[in-house]
């Protein structure tokens, strides 16, 4: 049997097969960050291929701070019985769903929210400010409430039926700010040293443990490193690993880069080493160095695309599941596909649209696979075709709209 197919089990939860697929955002809510149809239609999909485990795409606990429109947020009970509808379909299937919470910081688009905060008030680099606006610092208070806010999201995403929650702790998101001495300048008890810029992370874990039941499982993505210069050290992602290991977190998912360094969505080719190309998935060499030094189960996430890749990865030993996330979003059958050994179908590239500024922003990203999960919600089928410049002629075609009611409604209001 390939080594992908064989069940695990974490706490009282049973995984079927080794394949996660990795947290994707939506952008399929409406502006009050509610789920919908669209999303059942989506996860349903996903779970009759086959999949063990889906991860949510980031959910606010915070509707003033989105990273995006049409994230879904959970800040109460309002959604409680859409939720459920939700979980209900993870349990029909066997497909454990692990809903991902997250606090964007600084990395909110102008003109989606009031204002942005982060740890610290650090600009962005010239060509992100066009698009980031300097956030505010967060006063200790402020701190205070957002870390409530994960405990709160993640006890009405229990009571739901979810199994879990992962705390993004990745790619340039609130939880990663406070960790990077980049966007972290803070001198009180949240920056300075590795083990107040961690506490931040720390203190979210002890107040999801405490809000959830003991068979509730809290994972949390992290970066392996940030490919920034002058960002988080190798030695400090060590020690945060470990520290949270300690803590008790039951599942860590490797990833890598920020908004201003995308390595999540792959390095350059030629900025590889060999021997990472050769195993496809690009954070793996960190997990094999990580392995020994943490007692939780590991997650790769990145690059994987081969049935060999993935089985060679899980027969190291350096991580005990594979994330995939991109070939999901074309690929709904991929998971019953892998196990009878075949391999990814699709090899998505980055989504061009040949105009040099709209292809450097993430969101570009975003928005073509938002189309594919709308197609699949809707029960049709995706489209790996699909062209980038359409997908983002009407997206602007919205977003000015959206931008320009926006600033009608923020007069009236003043
Ligand atoms: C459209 C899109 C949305 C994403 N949204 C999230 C997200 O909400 N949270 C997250 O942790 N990662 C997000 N990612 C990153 C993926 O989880 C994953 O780390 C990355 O795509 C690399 O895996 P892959 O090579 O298998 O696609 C997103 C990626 C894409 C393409």
């Amino acid at each position: 049997m390939s080594q992908i197919a064989e069940p695990i089990t974490i706490r009282n939860v049973t995984f079927k097969n080794r394949i996660i697929k990795g947290a994707m955002s939506e952008a399929l809510a409406n502006r009050a960050g509610q789920p919908n149809d669209l999303h059942f239609g989506l996860y349903q999909a996903w779970a009759q291929g086959g999949l063990g485990c889906a991860i949510t795409g980031n959910v606010m606990v915070d509707l003033r701070a989105k990273n995006e429109p049409g994230v879904v947020a959970i800040e109460s009970e309002r959604d409680l019985e859409r939720l459920k509808k939700w979980a209900d379909i993870g349990k029909k299937y066997g497909m454990v769903q692990l809903i991902q919470l997250s606090h964007p910081g600084r990395q909110c688009p102008k003109g989606l929210n009031q204002e942005t905060v982060a740890p610290s008030a650090v600009p962005f680099s010239p060509m992100l400010a066009t698009m980031f606006a300097t956030p505010r610092e967060l006063h200790h208070e402020e701190i205070l409430d957002i870390i409530q806010r994960f405990a709160d999201a993640a006890r009405v995403c229990e009571k739901a039926g979810f199994e879990g929650v992962q705390l993004h702790g990745a790619h340039g998101y609130l939880i990663s700010q406070f960790l990077s001495p980049l966007t972290n300048k803070r001198q009180d008890q949240w920056g300075g040293s590795i083990e107040n810029r961690m506490r931040f992370l720390l203190e979210i874990y002890h107040a999801v443990r405490a809000a959830t039941s003991e068979n509730f499982i809290i994972s949390v993505k992290l970066n392996s490193a940030d490919f920034q210069r002058g960002g988080i050290t190798e030695e400090d992602v060590i020690a945060v690993f470990k520290a949270i290991d300690q803590a008790g977190i039951d599942l860590i998912e490797v990833s890598g880069g920020t908004y201003e360094a995308p390595a999540m969505a792959g390095v350059k080719a030629e900025k590889r080493k060999a021997s990472t190309i050769a195993r496809e998935a690009y954070f793996l060499e960190f997990a094999e160095k990580i392995r020994d030094s943490v007692q939780c189960k590991l997650m790769v996430t990145g690059g994987f695309r081969s049935v060999e890749g993935m089985n060679a990865a899980l027969q190291s030993g350096a991580c005990d599941f594979i994330g995939i996330a991109r070939p999901f979003a074309v690929e709904t059958d991929l998971t019953h596909r892998l196990i009878a050994g075949q391999d990814v179908k699709y090899a998505v590239k980055p989504i061009k649209t040949g105009v040099p500024f709209v292809d450097k922003m993430a969101v570009m990203e975003i928005i073509w696979y938002a189309a594919q999960f709308k197609a699949i919600g809707k029960g049709k089928k995706p489209n790996p075709k699909l062209s980038p410049l359409l997908v983002f002629l009407n997206y602007a075609k919205g977003n000015v709209k959206a931008l320009i009611q926006g600033r009608i409604n923020s007069r009236k209001s003043a």
